[in-house]
């Protein structure tokens, strides 16, 4: 049995590499082949919103036909395990897809919002979205006068819930990030308040993070293999 009564959990785009979708920051990531300036911050939406919406449909159509892989799938269990325990599991992803929740993970947390919801900056509308968006008109709400954009975090941004995900980092007593590179704040941040709260930390990315010094244990490899893994000795009595 787990040994933990709170597990906190940030994940980022290498947990979902291996399901097809790309990571950013790696070589052939997204942000090396299209402008984040342009595609994920207010300032290019307002410049160009059928560039911004053409990207986030294309992604929208690849989150479609992807699948949870058996990284998403061990932590569904190690929720299932803890819960059964009369124990807690927080799971804050950086990611915009719906892998985590297809996988049976109950209660995730969407710091930089989902790809499958959309928000209309006309009227203020938000709720679940799987179709393209079209340019000009499209909300549910307000019909031809609105603009839907996709419901995600851009750079310039707030991130979603970060008063929820500070209570839970407080009453956690252990902190796993993974597939994240540690360079996108303030999740990036987290690792060191969990240091300064005294939380054992672990990391596991198919490479050292940057700031992967900042952790006590470190698994490095792909999720689909290193997270069932560490998910099986935890439920041991590990960590
Ligand atoms: P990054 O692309 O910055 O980092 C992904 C990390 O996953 C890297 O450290 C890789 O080494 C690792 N990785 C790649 N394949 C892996 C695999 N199969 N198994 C395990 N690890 C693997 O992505 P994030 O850290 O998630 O924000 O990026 C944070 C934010 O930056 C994103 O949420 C997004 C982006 O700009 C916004 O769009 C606001």
């Amino acid at each position: 049995m787990s040994r933990f009564a709170h597990i906190f959990i940030l994940t980022g785009a290498g947990i979902s590499a291996e399901s097809g979708l790309g990571t950013f920051r790696d070589t052939g990531g997204v942000w090396s082949r299209f402008s984040w300036e342009e595609l994920a911050t207010p300032q290019g939406y307002a410049r160009n919103p059928q560039r911004v919406l053409d990207f986030y449909n294309a992604r929208r159509t690849n989150l479609l036909a992807a699948s949870p892989n058996p990284a998403h799938t061990a932590l569904a269990r190690l929720a299932a395990h803890q819960a059964a325990g009369g124990r807690q599991l927080t799971l804050v992803t950086q990611n915009v897809d719906d892998l985590h929740e297809r996988a049976g993970s109950p209660d995730v947390i969407h710091m930089h919002g989902e790809l499958l919801a959309g928000w209309c900056v006309s009227c203020g509308w938000r709720g679940h979205w799987a179709q393209d968006m079209p340019k000009g008109g499209g909300c549910p709400a307000c019909g031809d006068d609105g603009q839907l954009r996709p419901d995600v975090v851009w750079f310039g941004e707030m991130p979603y819930q970060m008063d929820l995900i500070g209570e839970r980092l407080m009453l956690a007593d252990l902190f796993v990030s993974i597939g994240t590179s540690g360079s996108v704040y303030p999740a990036a941040g987290f690792v060191d308040e969990a240091r300064r709260l005294g939380i054992p930390r672990v990391e596991i990315n198919l490479e050292p993070s940057d700031n992967g010094w900042m952790f006590d244990r470190t698994h490095h490899g792909p999720a689909s293999t290193e997270v069932p893994g560490w998910v099986d000795a935890l439920i041991a009595g590990s960590w």
